[in-house]
């Protein structure tokens, strides 16, 4: 059994992440999904942490037949949830190499501060912001003393780019490339890694619910105003970033913030598409 699933586009010859234990949050839908999907593929044992017990064990189940994946049901906005998974991946194989903090949530489509709703704000600053907080420390706490791991976030294009989410969104993300870099110097004297991951919109379930469009619209916009041509970004794209930084080809490097934007972030188009558009 090689480990590649039906939906994979290639079965690798070289499996990057054998031996490695994982656990990533919000496994059970895009990113978290598809980034478990490859690291299986690339031989790692994978626990799939997630409130979405339904998905996340039928994940589990459906790539169980490779023996390598768990679900656990994990809200990482509570501190002992956080706590037992990964508890449960020292008592099931003895270490953790890799915590993947990428459970978020997109809070309202509210981009307007006077009408902010402050229960938004809290919800998503509790999900995106503390959850990515308590899985950094439960995980430092075994990471520390075996000298070595790789702890891994999801932020967002927003990051970088400002305008195009609601403040909340905007400020939790900013918060996680911040604790990333954080940690960065703390755990570096640990042999720990520290890296995050912000891609740009993504046809997942979240931006799908969000902006109540299907996956073929969202894509449709995505591709429009696209910096980098003829290529649509997927979940998978940023489960091969995970790949690289939870890997040893990435070795020495700590502190990245990696963006998954096909480079978006770097221009902004404004000024020559008003100046297009005044000429005949
Ligand atoms: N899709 C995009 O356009 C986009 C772009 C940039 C960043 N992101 C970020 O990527 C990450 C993954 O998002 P996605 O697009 O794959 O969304 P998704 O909704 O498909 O997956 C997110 C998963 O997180 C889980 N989750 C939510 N709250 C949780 C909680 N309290 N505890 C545990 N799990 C929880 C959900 O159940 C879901 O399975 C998020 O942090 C999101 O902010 C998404």
């Amino acid at each position: 059994m090689n480990g590649c699933s039906p939906n994979s586009s290639y079965c690798p010859t070289h499996k990057r992440l054998e031996g490695k234990v994982a656990i990533i949050t919000g496994g059970a839908s895009g990113f978290g999904e598809s980034t478990v999907r490859l690291f299986v593929q690339h031989g790692a044992k994978v626990i799939i942490a997630d409130v979405q017990d339904d998905l996340g064990h039928s994940l589990s189940e459906e790539l169980n037949s490779f023996g390598s994946t768990t679900y656990a049901h994990c809200d990482v906005t509570n501190d002992t949830d956080v706590k037992n998974v990964v508890d449960l991946a020292m008592a099931k194989y003895g270490k953790l190499d890799i915590m993947y903090n990428n459970a978020g949530i997109p809070g309202n489509l509210d981009f307007s501060i006077v009408d902010a709703d402050n229960e938004n704000f809290k919800r998503v600053f509790d999900v995106n912001v503390y959850g990515g907080f308590l899985g950094a420390k439960y995980a430092a706490k075994v990471m520390i003393p075996a000298k070595k791991g790789v702890i891994l976030f999801t932020s967002s294009i927003a990051s970088v780019s400002c305008g195009e989410s609601p403040h909340s969104y905007t400020m939790s993300k900013h918060a996680i490339v911040g604790l990333a870099k954080n940690l960065c110097v703390e755990l570096g004297q640990h042999g720990i890694r520290v890296n995050c991951i912000s891609p740009c919109a993504v046809a997942t379930p979240l931006l799908k619910n969000a902006m109540g469009l299907d996956k073929s619209e969202i894509e449709g916009i995505i591709c429009a105003s696209a910096n980098l041509k003829g290529a649509v970004p997927t979940a998978e794209d940023v489960a091969e970033a995970a790949l690289y930084l939870s890997s040893d080809a990435a070795k020495f490097v700590s502190g990245l913030n990696l963006v998954v934007d096909g480079g978006y972030s770097t221009t902004n188009q404004s000024y020559m598409t008003i100046i297009k558009s005044l000429m005949p």
